[in-house]
């Protein structure tokens, strides 16, 4: 039986409560993909360490290491935005599913360092078609009123990817024992690929596609009989709406708004720091004098704990108050935090370490119910539906391509620039963010996708 059939099956079996469950199990199973875009990102700096004995590895090779996974991601990303709009959602999960499978296997039992590369940017194009798709097929599954709290789930799951790979690198951190670190990466990446083979695409992604019968059986398991043929009704209308697209159309004039607002956040979220903390963190920490190596990495742990739990919290306000309120609000308080920051390297070697700890897990706590699930969440919410694809894609393109450049630059600009500087420029970088956000993100709570389609093109009366 396909997914579509048994969710008809069971569409008129369920209350309520069951429909939500149904809704929160699809965007569980999908949020997986978040899981593995975490993990893959953050397991590189335990592996690096017993990769650069085994293999020799010089600063070069070991920045191509760690880089070529952005890399495959920038491509990933970007090739496969047309793919999602022709073949659905929920294909694509399947495919990157595959790719994280094989990538694990690849560089878990890579004979030289030739096939790791080749593993390491297979999984990376993974991560770039799954960041995308997976908040894509969430929102396009999710009724309104609960649709900020499940598509942050899978920002949810890149933070508990982050912190599970720290932990699985702590307890292989042994000679060897980095096979197991990108190993192990196997599990949760065929949890995903049979997760989605039982479970059916977004109804939006079916009707765009011309099934009908499957996109109603679909939208009243999730949101109810009741509910399905009026929603049936507007997405179509939506779509007789829109011509037929092409990239072109990403940029024609009335699109223009939201390709600013996407992509003005895609560089936002990279270039105000995070991942000069999420990669960097123990560094930074040596670098301000914190006590031994062992207790950077325990207190980066904490860093990425701060980050899980904050991102649950951001669940739970996201529906209530609004995207607005707490990008605005994170923004200033990663600001505060960037400049305290720098003047905490202004201080004698002995009384900074304490200080920078405390900043940087502010740092992190802000950008986690700010920027971090917002901008994905905008993303999946802000586009018409006949681009939505190709627009994330270019997103998260962008987001990735920035992502790289944080990282390929951090260092030097430490080095050069010097601790406080380089703080500071990040802050200054904050509060263009800060003005951005507050001249042009529109609140999206509560609304229908749908409804926050046509505000970009308000009809004549
Ligand atoms: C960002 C990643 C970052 C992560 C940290 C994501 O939203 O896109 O670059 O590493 O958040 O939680």
């Amino acid at each position: 039986m396909s997914p579509e059939a048994r969710a008809s099956r069971l569409a008129g079996s369920g209350g309520r409560t069951r429909r939500r469950g149904y809704v929160i199990l699809l965007a569980a199973v999908a949020a997986t993909g978040g899981l593995l875009f975490g993990y893959d990102t953050g397991v590189i700096s335990g592996a690096l360490l017993f990769l650069r004995t085994e293999f020799h590895l010089g600063p070069t090779a070991q920045g191509i290491v760690t880089a070529i996974v952005l890399l495959g991601a920038v491509i990933g990303a970007g090739l496969s935005g047309t793919l999602a709009d022709r073949f659905g959602r929920r294909a694509m999960l399947i495919v990157a599913a595959v790719l994280f499978a094989v990538g694990a296997v690849l560089t878990g039992f890579a004979p030289g360092l030739g096939l790791l590369v080749v593993g390491r940017l297979i999984v990376g194009f993974a991560i770039g078609v799954a960041s995308y798709v997976t908040p894509l097929y969430i929102s396009e599954c999710a009724p309104a009123r609960i649709r900020g709290a499940l598509v942050s789930m899978s920002q949810l799951m890149i933070t508990i990817g982050i912190v599970v790979a720290y932990l699985v690198d702590f307890a292989f951190a042994h000679p060897g024992g980095w096979r197991w670190m990108f190993g192990l990466a196997f599990v949760p990446a065929v949890l995903l690929g049979v997760g989605m083979l039982l479970l059916p695409d977004s109804p939006r992604s079916l009707l765009v596609r011309g099934r009908e019968r499957e996109a109603r059986a679909v939208l009243a398991r999730i949101q109810g009989p009741a509910v399905e043929a009026r929603k049936v009704g507007e997405i179509e209308a939506t779509l007789a709406r829109e011509e037929a697209s092409t990239w072109r159309d990403l940029f024609r004039p009335r699109l223009r708004p939201a390709l600013v607002v996407g992509l003005g956040l895609a560089i936002f979220q990279q270039i105000t720091g995070i991942n000069t903390v999420i990669y960097y963190a123990p560094t930074i920490l040596r670098f301000a004098g914190f006590g031994t190596d062992a207790a950077a990495i325990l207190a980066t742990a904490g860093v990425g704990l701060i980050n899980v739990v904050m991102t649950v919290v951001a669940m739970l306000l996201l529906d209530r108050l609004g995207r607005r309120p707490l990008l605005l609000g994170g923004l200033a308080g990663m600001i505060a935090t960037l400049v305290l920051l720098g003047l905490g390297f202004m201080l004698p070697p002995g009384h900074r370490g304490q200080l920078t700890m405390a900043c940087l897990m502010v740092f992190v706590a802000c950008f986690a119910i700010s920027l971090g699930p917002i901008f994905w969440l905008l993303i999946a919410e802000i586009y018409p539906l006949k681009v939505r694809g190709r627009a994330m894609s270019l997103a998260t393109l962008t987001n990735w391509l920035f992502n790289l450049i944080v990282a390929l630059t951090f260092p030097a600009l430490l080095h050069t620039l010097g601790a406080t500087t380089t703080f500071w420029a990040y802050a200054a970088i904050g509060v263009a963010a800060w003005i951005f956000a507050r001249r042009v993100v529109p609140e999206t709570k509560g609304r229908s996708l749908e409804e926050i389609e046509a505000s970009w093109h308000p009809q004549p009366a």
